[in-house]
């Protein structure tokens, strides 16, 4: 075979090939057979493999996911992803369609959509060819994902058609189906793994892992609903919506143009009953102004369009009965009351148990034994009761109470706030072991294959009773316990012994101090540099460092003023911990070492808030206005001119995003 040969093949490939997937993926209607696809498929990595000068990032062999990405490229949107204002009710979308009415003389019509509950993507296309994919991130800068989003095998990564304008933006929502949902939750209940709650979370989670090959094998879907660009060839939503489907895109067909409320009013009361059979969730409708000329007579304001308004649906709420109330103990010793129910189908999950919050919600429930209860979803993830139903109480129904000592060790408990907590930190059992699975945690010390079974496994074959007994395990107390084997036995003392190299921030986040969060942490670790000058510091001390208020001082002092406390970290500086900062981190600090910046413009590699955050971690203060007390100006694109002549006159140094890269590397 010549090479002009290999080319022309690997052309035809990848042309037959990029078409029985859309048929397969997009219209649901296969012409080609599995094992056809998968031999051509074949065929073509051999070629590409053999010529690598032909090498596509948009090929088709590229949708099984190539090397794991390190990390992924902050990239400011070309056109910012705002979001849409809510409504909840036909006042509000009455309101909405007045207000616009007003603002422009000419008649115009809607469009109609779903809102799907998916993580929406940006994909910008350059010659018809997919060159980039970014989340929303803030609105203004987003997170690179193309090399996940490649893997969505419903999104083109070459568009058909020759009506596509040279650069054209595709948006629309990443979305796991609910079957596909369902199928990954089973499988991660059978290997005895914790299952995920919903399917947008899925969504976001998946498309931020690092490794393209698990993305693909997660069978994400991406449904378009808004093209962007120059030189479109529409003037028009509807059409927008006929057109990304024409260029291959996967745009469900249901969808309407309307011209007055009554309609949209018939869409929405439809939908609110066909979504529960439609295969992706879906949290409401978005009604859009049809017409592009009077969507851009109509503008934004600073976070959402003027031109659409999404009807939120109502969450979905069952009624079911009480069976009892537990009283949870959390790692900070807060007593929770969770409902025990008889099981109800809600919002896609089987609900067993609901939070009750507290003694006040308690109270305004007024909840007796039997009763039946309103259940929801909050933030359509966590069950609460909401409501009671009275009428369905019996009349000799006892009122619930909430109790007055700890339920695991009966230690009077103590009200702080709306909140009972338990103060027994140190032998209550539920505490201990949140306070070691906090410990393990990914962000804390992230130790592997110490989930919270095998803890309490460990608890309960009394090998470990705090966080310091980790670091006396060894591989023999392990291996003949039950269902763990020799191998995952010495994959726990191995990530217990790698633990040894945290650094003292996360060490300082993983103690589970009470308020003390990983920001937290961090501020402490850095201004105190190393255990004991903390455990020294009294609270106003403490309170001095900006970001660092009283409720997280007292804690902090509470926390050292336990000799136990203190025996334990004594216990943990022996077995080797990081208790000081190290000297990479006291070099990095040092670097911008109390150097006060003012920043201006917008910046290529940074949203204003992360560059806050780099400008701190390295040491540095960022201040707000220009003043001889400032150190240097950093000036990104389109500065405040006023800022740059008061610099100029001061004499203080302007620098550019690329200089402050070279002072921080
Ligand atoms: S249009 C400038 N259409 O809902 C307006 N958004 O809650 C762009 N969403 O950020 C959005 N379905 O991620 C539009 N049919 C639809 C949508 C939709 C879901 C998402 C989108 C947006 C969020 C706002």
């Amino acid at each position: 075979m010549t090479k002009e040969e290999a080319l022309k093949r690997i052309e035809s490939l990848r042309k037959e090939l990029r078409e029985a997937n859309y048929k397969y993926y997009v219209l649901a209607q296969p012409d080609m057979s599995d094992f056809e696809f998968d031999r051509k498929l074949e065929e073509l990595q051999k070629l590409e493999e053999a010529y690598p000068e032909f090498d596509d990032p948009n090929s088709p062999t590229r949708r099984v996911g190539g090397e794991p990405t390190k990390e992924f490229k902050t990239v400011r949107h070309k056109y910012p992803m705002l979001s849409l204002e809510k409504s909840y009710n036909i006042d509000d979308l009455k309101d909405w369609i007045n207000r616009i009415t007003k603002l422009v003389t000419e008649k115009f019509t809607f469009c109609v959509e779903l809102k799907y509950d998916g993580v929406s993507l940006s994909n910008q296309y350059i010659d018809k060819k997919l060159v980039q994919s970014l989340t929303r991130g803030d609105g203004v800068f987003g997170d690179d994902v193309t090399n996940n989003a490649r893997t969505i095998k419903s999104l083109p990564l070459v568009l058909q058609n020759n009506d596509v304008p040279q650069e054209v933006f595709a948006r629309g929502e990443a979305m796991i189906s609910r079957q596909n949902f369902e199928k990954i939750n089973k499988e991660q209940a059978q290997k005895g793994l914790e299952t995920y709650a919903n399917a947008r979370n899925l969504a976001a989670g998946t498309l931020k892992l690092l490794d393209p090959k698990i993305v693909a094998g997660r069978n994400l879907d991406f449904i378009a609903y808004f093209m962007l660009g120059d030189n479109l060839p529409v003037d028009n939503q509807y059409d927008a919506l006929k057109k990304l489907e024409e260029w291959g895109f996967f745009v469900p067909h249901d969808y309407i143009k309307a011209t007055n409320l009554d309609e949209i009013m018939d869409f929405i009361l439809d939908w609110g009953v066909k979504r529960f059979d439609f295969p992706y969730d879906t949290d409401g409708i978005v009604v859009k102004v049809n017409e592009f000329d009077i969507q851009k007579k109509l503008g934004n304001t600073a976070k959402a369009p003027r031109w659409a308004m999404a009807y939120k649906f109502p969450a979905e709420r069952k009624l079911t009965r009480l069976i009892s109330v537990d009283f949870q103990v959390g790692r900070t010793g807060k007593v929770t009351p969770v409902a025990n129910l008889e099981p109800v189908q809600l919002a896609g999950t089987i609900v067993k148990r609901a939070t009750l919050h507290n003694e006040d919600n308690m109270k305004k429930l007024d909840l007796h034994e039997g009763d039946f209860v309103y259940v929801e979803k909050a933030g359509e993830i966590i069950p609460q009761v909401v409501g009671v139903e009275k009428s369905k109480r019996k009349t000799d129904a006892k009122p619930i109470r909430f109790i007055d000592h700890c339920p695991v060790c009966n230690t009077p408990l103590i009200k702080q706030g709306a909140d009972y907590f338990c103060v027994n930190t140190t032998t209550c059992e539920p505490q201990i072991k949140a306070q070691i699975e906090h410990f393990v945690s990914r962000k804390a010390m992230d130790i592997d294959g110490l989930g919270p079974e095998t803890i309490d496994l460990l608890y309960k074959e009394g090998l470990i009773h705090n966080i310091a007994d980790l670091y006396d395990l060894k591989t023999e107390d392990l291996k003949d316990l039950e269902r763990l084997g020799e191998k995952s036995a010495q994959n726990i003392i191995n990530g217990i012994e790698k633990s040894k190299q945290k650094p003292f921030e996360k060490v300082l986040y993983a103690l589970g101090i009470r308020h003390v969060g990983e920001t937290a942490a961090k501020i402490i670790a850095r201004h105190f540099q190393n255990i004991d000058a903390l455990i020294k510091a009294k609270p106003e001390e403490i309170t001095t460092i900006k970001g660092i208020g009283e409720k997280i001082a007292e804690s902090i002092k509470k926390y050292f003023t336990n000799p136990e406390n203190i025996e334990l970290i004594n216990r943990l500086k022996q077995a080797g911990l990081q208790f000081e900062i190290n000297k990479e981190n006291k070099k990095i600090i040092d670097k911008l070492h109390g150097k006060k910046f003012v920043i201006s413009g917008t910046f290529q590699n940074f949203s204003r808030n992360e560059l806050k955050e780099n400008i701190e971690k390295n040491g540095g203060k960022l201040v707000s206005s220009v003043s001889k007390n400032i150190d240097y100006l950093l000036a990104g694109e389109k500065p405040g001119p006023s800022k740059i002549s008061k610099a100029q006159s001061l004499g203080i140094p302007i620098i550019s995003e690329q200089e402050y890269l070279k002072m921080t590397k």
